[in-house]
């Protein structure tokens, strides 16, 4: 692995990846550790924060709503202003590139009776906001965009939040979260019902924040009433940033590693119960609990893969791991199906067809559904590819590094510094594993 310059990286085929690593801290987890953090009564204190971009983006709007933090290496305070301590903010409000920061804090200034503008860069100002943006007009916030509100820079003016019962038409967790966030300011109760479960950190980190908050299937419930006191939290490593590793270490002839202290909830790791499908060996060891959320590590080795059918209620648990996902499909025998995956399209790139691009580089044999893709394995026949792309989206530049460690001869990927967002040392970490 080699860094060509500070924006492409050089990927040679490994013979092996060997040893134990840890993953950073997990980026959902840490966005709600300051987000709730802020609008809580008290300090609260993070362990383990994820310093990637994206976080960051999160810290520096809650700036700007006169929220104070102290950060050290990865330790984060926030001094709570309580739930009505926020503060008009005086600029715009930067995102940057993260989903989670804009949808989240539109439910908490849903709840505000201020203006705010909140904008991103150039790929968070082309993702749906409308999903949002709806249901918070329907609770009484007035909220201004482009395209009737479907993309920012959207401009927000809170207060006089009504509670809804909403059904959302896809299962995100942005969504019932900016939602549920709402909720926090209406009198009464707010009711979020999904199609399928979505990621639970919201609901889980709410409840230790001492939040009145039931979730019963795919139905939660949060009361206005509800008061939050600062809490200590330790954030998990991110499952979605180990996923790269398991496929690696699954991929690369002779490897064996120890991913330590994985977030493993089960409305996460789909990943892993996927790759165990496909023949992968991932044992999952040393169980426990950390910040109310269950951890474990795991221990991976190299394995001959087999295709398999990915589809329905799975599919939220694993949504962000589908493009390395897609990865170990194309060293597979046989194939692969993915499909109830349009969601892929609105992420951070449209991921259906950045993945099936960037793997044809490759010579894999995958060509995109209207919801997902399928894949012709073809069990470590790959070639290295001089042109990839990341298209500024870290899970693309780290799925095709991962494609990379095993097809024969150099890939080089264009603008692999977006590994940022998620994952500043991947390269790094993924340098140490490979003795190189
Ligand atoms: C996230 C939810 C998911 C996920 C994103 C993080 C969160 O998005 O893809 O990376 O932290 O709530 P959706 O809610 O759009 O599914």
């Amino acid at each position: 692995m080699k860094r060509v310059n500070s924006l492409d990286m050089l990927i040679s085929q490994t013979k092996s990846l060997k040893g134990e690593l840890e993953v950073p801290g997990d980026k959902s987890i840490s966005h709600r550790g300051v987000l709730f953090g802020a609008i809580a009564d008290g300090k609260t204190e993070i362990e383990n924060f994820l310093m990637g971009a994206d976080c960051l983006s999160s810290i520096n709007c809650l700036q700007g709503l006169g929220v104070e933090f102290s950060i050290e290496n990865q330790r984060v305070v926030v001094q709570g202003v309580g739930k009505t301590g926020l503060k008009e903010p005086g600029r715009v409000l930067d995102a940057g590139n993260s989903g989670t920061t804009m949808r989240l804090l539109l439910g908490i200034l849903a709840g505000q009776p201020f203006h705010s503008i909140l904008t991103g860069d150039s790929s968070l100002c082309s993702r749906p906001m409308l999903r949002v943006a709806a249901p918070l007009r329907k609770m009484g916030a007035i909220i201004d965009g482009r395209s009737m509100g479907e993309f920012p820079p959207l401009a927000v003016r809170g207060g006089g939040i009504k509670a809804i019962s909403h059904q959302t038409p896809v299962a995100s967790a942005q969504v019932k979260s900016a939602v549920i966030l709402a909720g926090l300011y209406a009198e009464g109760e707010t009711t979020v019902t999904e199609p399928e479960l979505s990621r639970n950190h919201t609901e889980l980190m709410l409840a230790h924040f001492g939040a009145s908050i039931t979730s019963l299937g795919t139905t939660t419930t949060i009361s206005g009433e509800s008061k939050l006191t600062g809490q200590k939290i330790t954030v998990p490593g991110d499952i979605s940033s180990a996923a790269f590793f398991m496929v690696a270490g699954l991929i690369v002839p002779n490897s064996e590693i120890v991913i330590k202290n994985v977030g493993i909830n089960p409305t996460r790791s789909g990943i892993i119960k996927v790759l165990q499908a496909m023949g992968g060996q991932i044992v999952v060891c040393n169980e426990g609990f950390s910040g109310g959320e269950p951890v474990a590590d795991l221990v991976v080795k190299s394995s001959q893969l087999r295709g398999t059918v990915i589809e329905g209620d799975i599919i939220p648990t694993l949504i962000d791991e589908i493009p390395v996902i897609a990865v170990a499909a194309a060293y597979a025998d046989g194939e692969t199906i993915i499909r109830d995956a349009a969601e892929l399209m609105v992420k951070e790139s449209n991921r259906i067809t950045t993945t099936t691009t960037e793997l044809k580089k490759f010579g894999a044999a995958i060509s995109e559904l209207a919801d997902g893709m399928v894949i012709s394995g073809n069990s470590n026949k790959l070639m290295g590819s001089s042109h990839c792309q990341s298209y500024g989206d870290h899970r693309i530049a780290m799925a095709m590094a991962v494609c990379g460690l095993n097809a024969v001869g150099q890939t080089k990927i264009a603008n692999a510094e977006c590994v940022d967002v998620s994952f500043p040392d991947f390269f790094h970490t993924l340098q140490r594993l490979a003795g190189s």
